[in-house]
């Protein structure tokens, strides 16, 4: 026997069930995004691995270990994005959109490929939307991403399950001072800090900030703090943003060891945390990149951005019970018909309520089938409603109504009133 084929380990099917939600989820977002003026762009998968490795750095996990990179049939290194800022700024370059200090608020979608360990919200095939906006060098723009955040956890009715961390990691300059600092205090107490960290204190010191290891978490205590090496711009705009969070109303921590594990980033970063998914809490997450643009080859432009995980959110909107009933109804009405005449009678009476009632979701009987067997099908549909269309509501030009769920007695409505009377039962929205 041949052997079954499955999907790749931590890339998974959404499957019909699950597809309402996302779908919910995705719009809701997309609906907040146009009410805030962000306008969407679509990037490729797959893009040249240069552009990731000069963007997110060559020696993050990403990009040391996790790319999904293959040579193609021309010989060029090509990998599977890991996710969307580097391409966003790579295609903003490209086409000239941020040319002559143009503002440009821009949101994508769509997967993202890292070869991590799969497991309860961490994936190898995830799902993010990003947002991304340049030349706007102000906290006023850091607060603006935050605070529409702040609504979508609020429209999503998942508000007091996240948690606002927020750090400011300075210009490059004073990331410099504080890196040899940190070298020098770290260097100092080699012997107690565990293997990885002293990996990563020749290739990327400021991650050793966030290591899990408890020894070196207590070694750390009494290393410099990287508050203190701000510079003066940087503590104002990180003042200006904390005082724009605070009038409008959204709480927040400071979290000294938030440090991200992409390397573009300069000035403020954040993350929404939960603790409602086990290990991996970071539902969305992003901050300013203002050397970016300029470091892949276009002119000085700032720029700031987030990303949220689509499953991490999916999850999170399960686990609190947080999915609107609504969505899990596909269908409004089903319609049966008996016999062959009725079978095309009823074909263009369905396609002329779908004319006159616009929104209605209207599932038409296929395959035939008894009387018994067409009800089944209608209540397994979902549907609210059946119609009913034999060889007597024909003749009669009238089909039989009949509610499948709750009360109501079946009547019997002629054709032409029949869109009206359709319309109350199309869901809003
Ligand atoms: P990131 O922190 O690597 O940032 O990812 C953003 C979010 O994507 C995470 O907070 C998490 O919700 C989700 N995510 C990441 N990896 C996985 C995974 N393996 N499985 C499931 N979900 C995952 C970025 O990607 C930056 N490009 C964000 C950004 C945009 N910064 C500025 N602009």
């Amino acid at each position: 026997m041949s052997k079954t084929l499955q999907a790749i380990r931590g890339m998974n099917d959404i499957l019909p069930e699950q597809t309402p939600l996302w779908r919910y989820f995705e719009g809701t977002v997309a609906g907040l995004l146009d009410g805030y003026g962000y306008r969407q762009i679509r990037m490729p998968i797959v893009e040249f691995t240069d552009l990731f490795k000069r963007s997110i750095g060559e020696v993050t996990d990403i990009v040391e270990k996790e790319m999904y990179t293959f040579e193609d049939r021309n010989g060029d290194s090509l990998t599977l994005r890991p996710e969307g800022t580097a391409a966003c700024v790579r295609a903003v370059l490209e086409h000239g959109l941020s040319g002559g200090g143009q503002v440009q608020k821009l949101w994508y979608m769509g997967p993202m490929f890292r070869h991590e360990r799969p497991q309860k919200g961490r994936y190898r095939q995830f799902h993010q939307i990003g947002l991304e906006v340049f030349n706007l060098d102000g906290p006023d723009i850091d607060a603006e991403l935050i605070v529409l955040t702040w609504r979508l956890w609020k429209l999503l009715g998942i508000r007091d399950a996240v948690t606002l961390e927020l750090n400011s990691l300075g210009t490059s300059e004073a990331r410099g001072r504080y890196r040899e600092a940190l070298v020098e205090f770290l260097t100092a107490h080699l012997d107690q800090i565990d293997e990885d960290s002293q990996r990563r204190l020749k290739t990327n010191p400021l991650r050793v900030l966030d290591t899990k290891h408890p020894e070196t978490q207590a070694v750390l205590v009494n290393a410099p703090k990287l508050a203190d090496y701000l510079d003066d711009e940087s503590r104002v705009h990180f003042e200006g943003l904390k005082a724009r969070l605070d009038a409008a109303g959204i709480p927040y921590v400071i979290n000294p060891k938030l440090v991200r594990g992409l390397d573009y980033y300069s000035k403020t970063v954040f993350e929404w945390v939960t603790d409602k998914l086990g290990a991996q809490g970071t539902v969305c997450a992003g901050g300013r990149y203002d050397g970016l643009v300029e470091q892949m080859g276009g002119k000085p432009t700032p720029g700031v951005g987030f990303a949220m995980g689509i499953e991490r959110l999916i999850l999170l909107l399960e686990t609190l019970e947080q999915v609107p009933e609504s969505i899990s109804r596909q269908v409004d009405v089903y319609l049966c018909a008996f016999g062959e005449q009725a079978e095309l009678a009823g074909l263009t009476l369905a396609e002329r309520l779908r004319d006159e009632v616009p929104g209605l979701r209207l599932m038409v009987n296929a395959g035939a089938g008894s009387f018994k067997s067409q009800f089944k099908k209608a209540d397994k549909s979902g549907a609210l409603h059946a119609l009913i269309l034999g060889d007597d509501e024909l003749a009669q030009q009238v089909v039989g109504f009949k509610p499948l769920r709750g009360q109501g007695e079946q009547q019997n409505i002629a054709w032409s009133a029949l869109a009206d009377h359709l319309a109350t039962c199309v869901v809003q929205g």
